[in-house]
């Protein structure tokens, strides 16, 4: 277990934090240092570089301005201050990250003077579920009326380790909750609001849970914020959960991920399973990246909750036909929010709660080890469901593939899928494309770049890029070893970013154009295979490219501010203004 108990836990910090206060803070750390904790930063020109802490890549274009006090990468675009950065690499909250920045700064923040009440109550809310979690678990552990309860857990092989590690508990049938957290200064409201009592119809209340074996949910930070509790029977339901509350949402609470966080970290890999007792028998195992939605299918709100921590996850579930059905959609929402997405089932029609109590860890990983892509699962799953590959049968797998496949945000991997899926079915993969094309939403569609060629195909339409995105690359290809000086917010086209970024991360050494355009997608290779062919001479580059950077940035600075400055509201800015249109003006070529 991690060893997370309920003491190390209960601080809130929801302050508003003063303007000047942030100043402050900001004005006592140096970006670099902070950043270099975290990353080896290596010197590039007035910059300092590193591989991106935020994306897979394997040379460095994230770029740390100890100037600006910025970072920005040109890989995935993730930019912004210390706070940001913290904020980004801990996956903290603002307030949160700027405690953290406080302490280090050695300022103080003073507290909670500007809660506002929902704030407040979402506090309380959690304090009562910590309350009850920590009722429940006693109870489980010392009380004479939790016998069958505590002989249900040996039953399910829970360990004493996955107990404690997960505060497991008991509601008795003559529930105690209420009393106790009544005594305790929660008010009858605040205990119905957090789901914990209902309201009797003479008004009285009463515990919610009773006579069931309890299990606290707690958010990716640790908070105590619902339960799932299990009969010990066969009452109905199995399972009752805590229903919303304004500090809990099933679409976005995994559980698990954060009693195994360090682990899902280090690895960048999630395990997502179906239910509490699969996680509980995995984390018991040893394996921690284990996690699971609460009786929901995979919301988008979990997959870019997993993709603070991981890259990919795999998605493990029964080998039934509805836990086949529920992965291949939860692998789907897991595919388009850009994980890595692999489906792997659990041999012998158990759960992996079953299957690891029976057979160990070794086994299970072994069968976690035959996972399949989402894409080559679902075309297998469909083959074997039809029986005979008729054409009728072809076409319908063919289109119900590609409707997967489409929701791939990565190219390259749509490319490579269209083609397996064209050589397993035995079509022609021209029209398989054509008609993946008709099923990709308008609005989808990356507007500069021409859709994926067909491999072979010779006719590469080349991105196309505003003038003002051409003429800076054009200045950059005379002075590559500037590229990090160029900004995301410096250019118009994504296409435009992509050639930048890719730039950054070569090393300039020897004939970088070729290297250049390896590492570019089709569309944006045309691009630069021009650009780099292009004869034009500068006096000096690298003063050229200056200048015309010094030039976009004060052209957007005065758009930005001109309708403040225009309508009069904000007249600090007039003379901001007033100079950057003369000083475009004397620059104007
Ligand atoms: P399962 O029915 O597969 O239960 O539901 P399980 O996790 O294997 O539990 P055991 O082993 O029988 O104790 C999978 C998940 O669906 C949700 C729960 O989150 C459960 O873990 N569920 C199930 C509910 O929310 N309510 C229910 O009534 C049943
Ligand atoms: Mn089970």
């Amino acid at each position: 277990m991690s060893g997370v108990g309920p003491s190390d836990f209960s601080r809130f910090h929801l302050a508003l934090i003063p303007p000047e206060t942030l100043e402050l803070i900001r004005s006592r750390l140096d970006i670099v240092e902070l950043v270099g904790e975290y990353v080896p930063l290596t010197r590039a020109g007035r910059n300092m570089k590193a591989r991106c802490p935020f994306h897979q890549e394997r040379s460095p274009s994230f770029i740390v301005s100890p100037e600006r006090q910025t970072f920005h990468c040109f890989g995935c675009g993730e930019g912004g201050d210390a706070f940001s950065f913290v904020m980004k690499s801990e996956s903290l909250s603002f307030m949160e990250a700027a405690e953290k920045l406080a302490l280090r700064a050695g300022v103080k923040i003073e507290a909670d003077r500007e809660l506002g009440p929902a704030d407040k109550e979402r506090i309380r809310i959690r304090e009562a579920n910590e309350f009850a979690a920590l009722h429940y678990h006693e109870l489980l552990k010392k009380d004479a009326a939790a016998e069958s309860a505590r002989a249900y857990a040996a039953k399910r092989h829970l360990s004493k380790a996955s107990v404690e590690g997960f505060l497991l508990g008991f509601a008795p049938r003559n529930g105690t909750l209420v009393g106790a957290a009544t005594k305790k200064g929660f008010t009858a409201d605040l205990l119905v609001k957090s789901g914990l009592a209902a309201k009797r119809a003479d008004g009285s209340l009463r515990d919610y849970f009773f006579d069931r074996f309890m299990f606290p949910i707690r958010d990716v930070k640790g908070a105590f914020v619902g339960f799932g509790g299990r009969t010990l029977g066969d009452g109905e339901p199995k399972y009752l959960n805590t229903a919303e509350t304004p500090a809990f949402s099933k679409s976005k609470v995994l559980y698990g991920l954060y009693e195994g966080l360090a682990e899902t970290r280090k690895a960048r890999k999630a395990h997502l399973m179906e239910g509490y007792m699969d996680v509980i028998a995995s984390h018991q195992h040893g394996l921690k990246t284990a996690c699971a939605p609460l009786g929901t299918a995979l919301t988008p709100e979990h997959a870019l909750l997993i993709k603070r921590y991981a890259d990919a996850v795999a998605i493990v579930f029964d080998a039934d036909n509805a836990g086949q059905n529920a992965a291949v959609r939860g692998a789907e929402t897991a595919l388009e929010s850009g994980l890595t997405t692999r489906v792997a089932s659990v041999p012998e029609g158990k759960d992996p709660d079953e299957f690891l109590h029976a057979k160990g860890l070794a086994a299970f990983q072994a069968a976690l080890n035959e996972a399949q892509d989402l894409v080559a699962f679902k075309t297998e799953l469909l083959i074997k469901r039809v029986g005979e590959l008729t054409p009728e049968a072809k076409s319908a797998i063919a289109k119900d593939v590609m409707s997967t496949i489409v929701r791939c945000p990565d190219e390259i991997l749509k490319d490579e899928w269209v083609r397996r899926l064209a050589s397993r079915l035995g079509l022609n993969e021209e029209s398989l494309r054509r008609s993946g094309g008709k099923l990709i939403p308008q609005s989808a569609r990356r507007q500069t770049v021409a859709s994926a060629p067909a491999p072979g195909s010779t006719a590469v339409k080349a991105a196309v890029l505003p003038v003002g995105d051409l003429q800076l690359l054009g200045v950059l290809f005379k002075t590559p070893a500037s590229a990090s000086e160029v900004l995301t917010s410096d250019l118009e086209s994504a296409s435009a970013r992509e050639i930048v970024a890719a730039l950054c991360a070569l090393p300039l050494e020897g004939k970088w154009g070729p290297r250049l355009l390896d590492a570019l997608q089709p569309a944006e290779r045309a691009v630069a295979s021009r650009l780099l062919g292009d004869e034009l001479g500068y006096d000096d580059p690298d003063i050229y490219l200056r200048a015309l950077l010094g030039k976009r940035r004060m052209q957007r600075r005065v758009k930005e501010i001109e309708p403040f400055v225009v309508s009069g509201k904000d007249p600090g800015l007039r003379d901001e203004y007033h100079r950057l249109v003369a000083q475009l003006k004397g620059t104007k070529r």
